[in-house]
């Protein structure tokens, strides 16, 4: 059971960190200040629970045996399933197919989706501030057929800008493919605007809600899209699990992903037969506690109420933008209006990986590099930024650290 934050009450961050074990390690001769969530998340223990109980009383290969463990075990997985469509709010848990993580997922809709629609000329509308895997995999099926892969314009702000995005919407444009909330700045997009804006073009939408489901209820039917991507990691569930959600009508059209096992109807060396979807996207044995791990970090998220940990982030990182506002040469990135619980940021005089090091030896564990985000840090101008991202146990006392492990590092690399 998560702590819930209650209407009117403080938030329990205090009880919320009881539930994470990692959070009382000390690295380094420090507790360890988590300042990573955006990469991947901690995870609390009744996820670590959920994933052992699938080992130790339930585990079999799924969908093929008629014996008692096979039983349980594709009953946990199919639980799983309808817990994660209620958690997205899609209709129906046939729409819910099981992948990786958002990488794999953004893969398959590519793959998928580009074969089936793609053609000669026509055009993929992505944005400047997405991810390497919402870019390259859209690069890999266009370009064999000789379709176009463009970029709406970033703003200096680190927002979409909406009317480079409308001009460069055309009738060529087939499939457009963006990021719910940008890794790198933290800029939430406005989705639903985006969706109504290319659907009047008749194109797809694509979205890659990696770093939203943590942080944001989604409502996949709402928002209009026909894809849509999460990973469990990033919402304190295990690695090597994640959700493609897509539109039924779209799922039984678009050719399968990859072949094999328990996703066909009937195979002959003549002619193959697909299953129905989802089992038409998920060939060979699935990851099968890891599902049963993410509907527990959907409870334990809903447990504690996304609208509660949305606002002990804005929080968070609102005194991180001010703290971090105060340090002489530091630059912060990204100053969308909407933005979710990351903090972007270059240092004059420090590389983002010596500062990233500096801040290691005093327990704090933030992100440097180019976040995978590399026309975003050409946008910018910059090889990399360091990040810091906030999580539902995270508090104002370990910015404190992040800034005091600044001011720190700043001794040793200014004369
Ligand atoms: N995409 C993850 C990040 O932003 C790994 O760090």
């Amino acid at each position: 059971m998560s702590p819930s934050a209650t209407p009117g009450s403080a938030y329990p961050v205090d009880r919320i960190r009881e539930d994470f074990p990692i959070l009382r390690e000390e690295v380094r001769g420090h507790r360890i200040a988590y300042l990573d969530n955006a990469a991947s998340s901690q995870k609390p223990l009744s996820v670590l629970d959920a994933v052992e109980d699938v080992y130790h009383h339930g585990y079999a290969n799924i969908h093929r045996g008629v014996h008692v463990l096979a039983e349980r075990a594709t009953a946990h997985y199919e639980r799983s399933r309808r817990r994660m469509a209620a958690f997205i709010g899609s209709g129906s848990a046939d729409e819910v197919i099981f992948v990786r993580g958002t990488t794999e997922g953004l893969n398959l809709a590519a793959s998928c989706l580009g074969r089936h629609v793609l053609r000669e000329g026509d055009e993929v509308l992505l944005t400047e501030m997405e991810h390497h895997s919402n870019i390259v995999p859209w690069q890999m099926v266009a370009g064999p057929v000789g379709a176009r892969v463009l970029a709406a314009p970033v703003t200096d702000a680190g927002e979409l800008d909406l009317d480079a995005f409308a001009a460069l919407l055309s009738d060529r444009t087939r499939i457009v493919s963006v990021v719910h909330i940008s890794n790198a700045l933290g800029t939430v997009n406005p989705v639903r605007k985006i969706v109504r804006m290319a659907k009047e073009r008749g194109a797809y939408v694509v979205v890659d809600g990696a770093q939203a489901a943590p942080h944001h209820p989604i409502r996949v039917r709402e928002l209009g899209c026909d894809f849509y991507a999460l990973s469990g990691h990033k919402m304190y569930g295990p690695s090597g699990i994640g959700v493609l959600w897509g539109r039924r009508e779209l799922l039984e059209a678009i050719p399968p992903w990859q072949g094999g096992g328990e996703m066909i109807e009937r195979v002959r060396f003549d002619r193959t037969t697909y299953a129905p979807p989802p089992a038409k996207f998920e060939a060979g044995t699935p990851n099968i506690a890891g599902p049963v791990g993410l509907a527990a970090a959907a409870d334990y998220l809903e447990g504690v109420g996304l609208e509660a940990v949305a606002a002990h982030e804005r929080t968070v990182r609102e005194y991180a933008e001010e703290r971090l506002g105060d340090v002489p040469g530091l630059r912060i990135l990204g100053a969308a209006d909407e933005k979710a619980a990351v903090v972007s940021f270059v240092l004059e005089d420090a590389h983002p990986h010596d500062l990233g090091t500096v801040l290691d030896h005093a327990g704090v564990a933030v992100r440097t590099g180019h976040h995978c985000a590399q026309p975003l840090m050409d946008r910018f101008q910059v090889p990399a930024t360091v990040r810091a991202s906030f999580g539902l146990y995270n508090t104002t006392a370990e910015v404190d650290r992040l800034v005091a492990g600044i001011e720190a590092a700043l001794e040793i690399f200014r004369p």
